[in-house]
């Protein structure tokens, strides 16, 4: 483990889109927690203003430069997926701490890497999975491990935006060969990484993908369907598009056990994360009307868990808060890299079952 010291110094490597999302939690924060001490980026305005915003000394357009210097003890890598791997290990190798964006990366190979790359380094790394970090989803989490839903039979989750409503067509995202895929690799990974944390792991996958045209480019695909059995023995499934036709971005979600259900009430894409609603044999039988129009009501809020969750619905911040937490204290996190390989595994798996029309054993991956 690198030094152990009072704050966290960290570089940004990448400082377009989603870094503004971590710039703004570096700032809440504050530079006694986590100091942005470098930034890089290859367009190196963007270094410069990033630099200038946050208080750091130092910025370049070569990422290896920042790996270089003594007052950098952790890496933020908010770059391409294409970049993820290479970019994790020569920080690894450097000894500094690893935050990567989601996906990992863009094969098992590499993720397998990264994981042995920290590991020999001795040096956290852990994948920015956000919404493991939302007080909404954790409240569900707990209702989860307490029982009170009884057994967790189905979960039913979706992805889907129209990106070519958001983003240049030239936008590296729907270039298979930069991005690793398409809506499964860039988006599904956040539903497919929180019904792990929800449920735990996923066992098996059956899945259809389909290819757009026009921005999508290089095997990347705009829609896919998956079928999952996960190993508690619930079933699940997910659908995912990235071209619905004048589709606001949401995030639907339904879990289903055998004393409860959870429902996220729409719409769901907007803001840190949404609201859920259950219904539970214990707790509201009291509340729930009777015959067709009872089975409308009874439904209560699902109250969020903010514990350990220091900026509240900041889901950033409390990411980049527990990163540090991690760094400082050699605590394994939440979404590690190690933990993350089962979340990269269930995107293979469906790019697999796609293209061979069978079952995909995750084991097997
Ligand atoms: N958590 C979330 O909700 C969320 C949302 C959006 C994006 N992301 C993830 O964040 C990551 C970055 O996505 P983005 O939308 O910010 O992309 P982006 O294109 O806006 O930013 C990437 C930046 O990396 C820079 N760059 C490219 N190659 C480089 C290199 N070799 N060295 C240094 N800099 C280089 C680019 O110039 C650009 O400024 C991706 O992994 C993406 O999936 C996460």
């Amino acid at each position: 483990m690198a030094a152990t010291p009072a704050a966290v110094r960290v570089a940004i490597i990448g400082c377009g889109g989603i870094a503004s999302a971590h710039a703004a939690a570096y700032r809440a924060l504050g530079p006694d927690l986590v100091p942005v001490t470098a930034t890089a980026d290859t367009v190196r305005h963007l270094a410069d203003q990033r630099a200038a915003e946050l208080g750091a000394d130092f910025s370049s357009a070569d990422y290896r430069a920042v790996l270089e210097r003594q007052d950098v003890d952790a890496v933020d890598i908010c770059l391409p997926h294409h970049l993820h791997a290479e970019v994790a290990i020569a920080a690894a190798r450097a000894g500094k701490h690893v935050l990567v964006e989601k996906p990992m990366a863009c094969t098992m190979a590499e993720c397998r890497a990264m994981v042995g790359a920290a590991d020999a380094g001795g040096v956290v790394l852990m994948v920015a999975q956000t919404q493991r970090y939302m007080p909404s989803y954790r409240g569900v989490r707990r209702l989860c491990a307490s029982g009170e839903l009884g057994t967790i039979r189905a979960v039913r989750f979706d992805s889907m935006q129209n990106a070519p409503d958001l983003l240049a067509k030239e936008h590296w995202l729907f270039d298979g060969r930069l991005a690793g895929g398409g809506i499964v690799i860039s988006v599904s990974v956040h539903r497919l990484d929180l019904m792990r944390f929800l449920i735990g792991d996923v066992r098996r996958v059956l899945a259809i993908t389909r290819r757009g045209t026009e921005p999508y480019r290089n095997g990347a695909e705009d829609y896919a369907a998956a079928i999952l059995e996960f190993a508690n023995g619930a079933i699940g499934e997910h659908f995912a598009t990235y071209s619905g036709f004048r589709l606001p971005y949401s995030e639907m979600f339904m879990l289903l056990g055998s004393d409860g259900a959870v429902h996220a009430l729409p719409p769901t894409g907007k803001g840190s994360g949404p609201a859920f609603f259950a219904s539970r044999a214990r707790q509201d039988a009291a509340a729930r009307g009777k015959g067709w129009d009872g089975q409308f009501t009874g439904f209560l809020p699902v109250p969020p868990d903010a514990a350990g969750l220091p900026a509240g619905d900041n889901a950033f911040a409390n990411e980049i808060a527990h990163f540090a937490t991690c760094c400082r204290t050699g605590q394994t996190p939440d979404s590690s890299g190690e933990d993350n390989l089962g979340t990269m595994k269930a995107v293979f798996g469906i790019y697999r079952s796609a293209e061979t029309g069978s079952w995909v054993e995750l084991a097997d991956l």
